[in-house]
């Protein structure tokens, strides 16, 4: 590992600031092969600045986009501590809905405007400098820290698995903690109780070899974008059901205690449906949209490919279909047993005419947090004396598989404090971070580390 102490950092809260939008203006789309130069000098600038910090902090190559690892002085008798994030961000499209261009950070009304302002980079950051602070205010850190920022969080951390499988020893760890999941409300302290997981699958159904001409063809010849469309339209019943049999097979029922405990959160059906914007909420009419998204497995249709999407009209018969789906998963369903029963359900209602390819993406397992351990009691002071009250604990709906990996192969629990508003925008247009929770996020770093090392 390499270290630059040399030109040591004093910081203030406007160089906090000018710090993330540093951070921000790398174009780190994981996803975009052309982005993987931005990739790389984001990974350098954050192992820079965790040099700078106090950190022994190393580029560290995973065979796709590198991540940065950094490890704290030696605390003897401490407790060790991995906090993770990534510094790879969703693509900005559709970019002409961004009211400020998603790579130039710009302050509105008090927020951070930019791709990957909440998820991840400034939740990230505000761990970074709060330990950078912290570290030199007091000369020392409570505990033993670790970090690890990966690059390709959002394309399903293909290559780290392997990576903390040959590092596993430098990772050891007593508990892990991640600020990439939601607060119930912006500045309401919110510990996540469960994810979900994720399967996720490409559909390409071909027909002729070529497009056609709709009106020499048109009617004699299968279109297998209509064939597409068709299998898709089945992938639900009319009750917002998943259709595909098997699916619920290992969902277990929510229970009582479940339900009732997401009835008292401080976010209700209405605020959800007021942040989406859509005219109504539907699926399963047996559950509420928070019990939804915090209990019950989906199929999503994520994107649609087919014929001719340009200007004005064109009359063909295209030769190819292709459908990105997703599944959400709950506790107990294995990705690859739901895409093996999607795979079945599709290939058996598939119209006679068109063939049908299914290429398999990453996925990962749901995961839930042991309430009951010390260091969650810890974590829930921290969020408690940072934000002045109590926290809710919330089942969030989205997915960080990597959590499960951490579980299996270091055997540690990971504390969930994530920090992003119910209207952050992630993944979407005029994605934003409060200020206020960017300085909060710092101080909540300090009390979780300094919570973590007392109660060894
Ligand atoms: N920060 C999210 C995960 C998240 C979102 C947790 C909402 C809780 C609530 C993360 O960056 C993310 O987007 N993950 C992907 C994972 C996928 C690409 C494997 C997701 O959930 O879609
Ligand atoms: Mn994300």
């Amino acid at each position: 590992m390499q270290q630059t102490n040399d030109r040591a950092l004093s910081f203030s809260e406007d160089q906090d600031l000018e710090l993330l939008f540093e951070f921000l203006r790398f174009r780190s789309v994981s996803t975009n092969p052309d982005d993987a130069p931005q990739m790389r000098a984001c990974a350098g600038w954050l192992r820079e600045l965790l040099a700078r910090g106090g950190f022994v902090a190393e580029v560290a190559e995973t065979g796709g986009h590198p991540a940065v690892l950094a490890r704290g002085p030696e605390v003897l008798g401490k407790p060790t501590v991995l906090i993770y994030g990534h510094y790879d961000v969703q693509p900005e499209d559709p970019v002409d809905q961004w009211t400020s261009p998603p790579f130039e950070p710009t302050v509105r009304n008090r927020r951070v405007f930019a791709r990957g302002a909440t998820d991840n980079k400034g939740q990230i950051l505000a761990h970074i400098l709060g330990a950078i602070h912290l570290l030199r205010e007091e000369g020392t850190l409570p505990v033993n820290l670790i970090f690890l920022i990966e690059g390709e969080e959002e394309i399903g951390s293909t290559n780290l698995d392997d990576f903390i499988r040959a590092r596993r020893n430098e990772l050891r760890c007593d508990v892990i903690a991640i600020s990439d999941t939601g607060m119930v409300a912006e500045n309401y302290p919110t510990l996540t109780q469960s994810l979900r997981g994720i399967a996720t699958m490409e559909v390409i159904v071909r027909g002729p070899a070529i497009d056609l001409h709709s009106g020499i063809f048109g009617g004699a010849v299968v279109n297998p974008a209509a064939a597409l469309v068709f299998i898709l339209s089945r992938l639900h019943d009319n009750h917002g059901r998943v259709a595909v049999p098997g699916f619920y097979d290992d969902v277990l029922a929510p229970d009582a205690a479940e339900r009732a405990a997401l009835a008292r959160l401080p976010m209700t059906d209405a605020d959800i449906l007021r942040e989406s914007g859509a005219p109504a909420l539907a699926g399963e009419t047996s559950f509420t949209a928070l019990e939804q998204i915090g209990l019950r497995p989906t199929a999503e249709i994520n994107g649609l490919t087919s014929g001719y999407q340009g200007a004005g009209s064109k009359t063909v018969l295209p030769a190819v279909a292709s459908a990105k789906l997703s599944f959400r998963l709950v506790p107990k369903q294995k990705p690859d047993r739901v895409l093996n029963l999607v795979e079945i359900h599709l290939q058996n209602i598939l119209p006679k005419g068109v063939e049908m390819e299914i290429v398999r993406a990453h996925g990962g397992l749901p995961y839930v947090v042991d309430l009951r351990s010390p260091w969650c009691a810890a974590a829930l002071r921290a969020l408690e004396q940072t934000f002045g009250r109590e926290p809710a604990l919330v089942r969030e709906g989205g997915s960080i598989p990597i959590v499960q990996t951490f579980h299996e192969l270091l055997g540690s629990e990971t504390l969930l404090l994530g920090l992003a508003a119910p209207d952050c925008r992630a993944h979407g247009p005029d994605e934003n971070f409060p200020l206020q929770s960017f300085e909060a996020g710092i101080r909540l770093n300090q009390a979780l580390l300094k919570e973590l090392g007392a109660s060894h």
